[in-house]
């Protein structure tokens, strides 16, 4: 039992031994007293101080990114989005480097939406490296209404300042005169307000609300998290 708590992020070996010893820890339902019990972690839940927690071997969540929120875990102005996870997550140990769960990529402080944590290093690789070209939905508002010629560009290929070679959306679709949905397989810093920059307009709401084959659910309030399970995990491979 304590293996299991330490491994789910529940403090130190040593704090987890007395979790248990002072009778903090349930166990479907029943106190479990021993450190040493031998517990099954595969579907187990159990409750540490009150608290409802389900044992995952690596952990895969999607956090609905509020704005006003930095994706650092030090940031510079805004708050942290880790602090937006509960203490086990942020505490899970890893093989290397830091604890806890890594955001997969970053979203700038004012941008909304999807954003995916996990600390398994070969799934955080694989979705935001730009050979796996997963593609990300981005809706978004701007300032001066879109013209044909603007889209067009965009699908076409821009060049940003820092690369000669021209970024293009995979899709984009207007959807109100300031309003569209651009489709990128690549992640370059500030891409999408630097592409509608390159067309001479300006970004004034950003929201990623899909990645690969996965939305954000309708039902995951900003500033909250849910786990993944595995069909969402298959629809974003
Ligand atoms: N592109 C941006 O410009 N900002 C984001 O947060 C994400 C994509």
């Amino acid at each position: 039992m304590q293996q299991i708590l330490y491994s789910q992020g529940f403090g130190t070996r040593r704090v987890c031994t007395g979790l248990v010893e002072q009778g903090y820890v349930e166990v479907e339902g029943r106190a479990c007293n021993d450190p040493y019990a031998d517990v099954v972690p595969e579907g187990l839940r159990f409750r540490v101080q009150g608290t409802e927690w389900q044992y995952h071997a690596k952990a895969y969540v999607l956090l609905h990114k509020p704005a006003g929120f930095e994706c650092s875990t030090r940031p510079s102005a805004w708050p942290s989005i880790y602090t937006l996870l509960p203490p086990p997550l942020r505490q899970r140990p890893t093989p290397k480097g830091q604890p806890g769960v890594q955001a997969v990529g970053r979203l700038d402080q004012d941008t909304t939406g999807m954003l995916l944590l996990s600390d398994d290093g070969a799934f955080i690789h694989r979705m935001s490296s730009p050979r796996h070209h997963v593609p990300k939905v981005y809706d978004i508002t701007v300032r001066h209404a879109l013209e044909t010629t603007a889209v067009q560009r965009l699908l076409d290929g821009v060049v940003l300042d820092d690369d000669p070679k021209p970024v293009r959306a995979a899709a984009c679709e207007v959807t109100a005169p300031c309003e569209l949905r651009l489709t990128l397989t690549e992640g370059k810093y500030h891409q999408v307000k630097r592409m509608l920059a390159a067309v001479g307009n300006r970004v004034e709401q950003l929201h990623r609300s899909r990645i690969g084959g996965l939305s954000l659910p309708a039902q995951l309030a900003p500033g909250h998290w849910q786990w993944l399970t595995e069909d969402d995990l298959a629809l974003l491979r």
